[in-house]
């Protein structure tokens, strides 16, 4: 049976209705798992500069790099929205360079949406983008891609003043277009506010449990990732020790000759094998 593919409707209308569950996924295998295990979005997010790619920030990802994974992504997933994070500097420079990067991840990656940090000053590219009939997921509070500018990655909006600006900032790309609005690690009193004043669907991230939906690393929640674990991250696998260990027993099998065993041998009949021999 062929699966109903989860749509940017769908996603508007789950708002006030039932949380919505994402995930980043950067790989057809990853994406096979989460989209098996029910997700209603993956992301996949520059964060693959850091997880994937060992970067020490999401800056230095490419264009290039983000299409070559989100087709994976895409080829693994029958049911969740695949969202394209869009790398730095693909969209600041200007309306038509955003439009065109943006264009790139539905026409060549198959994603349905992509996603852009900023604020009030994205504006111009959500409405552009959004007119060209791409869909867009905001993303204000904590924006990785500013990580010069805010000198490390640091919780937001913990005054009265910068609450106010970040809830503006919100209203303003959710009027310019955006489906839904991720919200990257702001108190979490500041995001139920912002959620119950958006239209659409506020995605959480360090932005406390008011949120309309989540979004996590796919490697922080299995334990795959070990550089640091930000406090709102809950590990719901240790799948990297799992694997060391794995990966560990098989080089220890290699070196004391019990792997591969007969079961994993291929035969050839006596007839042949004494022909070869002769
Ligand atoms: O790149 C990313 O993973 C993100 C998050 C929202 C998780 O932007």
């Amino acid at each position: 049976m062929p699966h109903k593919r989860i749509t940017v409707p769908d996603i508007l209308a789950a708002k006030g209705n039932r949380k919505l569950a994402v995930v980043t996924a950067y790989d057809h295998a990853s994406a096979r798992l989460a989209d098996q295990a029910g997700m209603d979005a993956l992301l996949v997010g520059d964060s693959l500069a850091m997880v994937v790619l060992g970067h020490e920030d999401t800056l230095s990802v490419t264009m290039e790099e983000m299409l070559h994974h989100t087709k994976a992504v895409a080829r693994g997933t029958q049911t969740a929205l695949v969202v394209g994070d869009m790398p730095f500097l693909s969209y600041q420079a200007s309306i038509e360079e955003a439009v065109r990067n943006a264009g790139r991840f539905l026409k060549e990656g198959r994603a349905q949406a992509v996603k852009i940090e900023g604020g009030r000053e994205m504006a111009p590219q959500i409405r552009a983008m959004t007119d060209a009939g791409i869909p867009v997921m905001g993303h204000v509070g904590l924006r990785p891609q500013q990580v010069a500018r805010m000198g490390g990655f640091k919780v937001q909006s913990k005054t009265a003043e910068q609450a106010a600006y970040l809830l503006e900032d919100a209203r303003i790309v959710a009027e310019a277009g955006c489906f839904a609005v991720v919200l990257e690690a702001i108190p979490a009193r500041v995001a139920a506010v912002v959620t119950e004043k958006l239209p659409v669907p506020t995605i959480g991230i360090g932005a406390g449990g008011g949120c309309d939906g989540q979004v996590l690393v796919f490697h922080d929640i299995l334990g795959l990732f070990d550089r640091f674990t930000p406090r709102f991250v809950k590990k719901y696998a240790e799948a990297g020790k799992m694997l060391t260990e794995a990966l560990a027993r098989y080089a220890s099998e290699v070196r004391e000759g019990a792997f591969p065993g007969p079961e994993h041998e291929f035969t050839i009949s006596d007839e042949e094998f004494a022909r070869f021999m002769d």
